[in-house]
């Protein structure tokens, strides 16, 4: 039975994928913002794979979708535009340098301080792209400006 999307469990509907836009518009542009269920994400295209995911940074709510996209150990991020954090688009890891500060030789050395942003599933079907927000069990730092007081877009309910 087909059930109408006002008759769904609130919680399998929250995790149904949302169509965000066409195929061709995201390759011209290479990044787009959408709602989903609520939750402000950030698409990228970026050389040929499609990356979504909070659009608020984990730091202190910067605009992610506003930041500059650079390599770094060979990683693509995302650049906050505010503090120049550096999320990786793959894995939505903070990266910093690091360097020992008993060795005057050593060089910085990038590191990972784990996921801090919360990446959400990309799939495209008939040149339609379709996010399905994260439903990993883990509390990832971005929840913070992704939800409560603190989200963008309250919800009216
Ligand atoms: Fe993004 Fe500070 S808000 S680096």
């Amino acid at each position: 039975m087909d059930l109408d999307s006002s008759e769904q469990d609130p919680e399998v509907k929250k995790y149904s994928p949302v169509c965000v836009g066409r195929e061709d518009d995201i390759k011209k542009s290479e990044r787009m913002t959408a709602v989903v269920h609520d939750r402000e994400v950030v698409i990228f295209y970026h050389k040929g794979e499609y990356h979504a995911m909070d659009i608020r940074c984990y730091h202190s709510g910067g605009p992610l979708h506003l930041g500059d996209i650079e390599e770094f150990d060979g990683r693509p991020c995302i650049v906050c535009p505010w503090h120049k954090y550096k999320i990786t688009l793959a894995t939505g890891e903070g990266l910093y340098q690091s360097i020992n500060p008993r060795d005057p030789s050593a060089k910085p050395e990038w590191c990972s301080k784990g996921v801090k942003q919360r990446i959400h599933t990309v799939t495209v079907d008939k040149g339609n792209i379709y996010v399905t927000l994260s439903k990993e069990p883990f509390k990832c730092d971005s929840d913070f400006y992704a939800t409560g007081d603190f989200k963008v877009i309250q919800s009216p309910f």
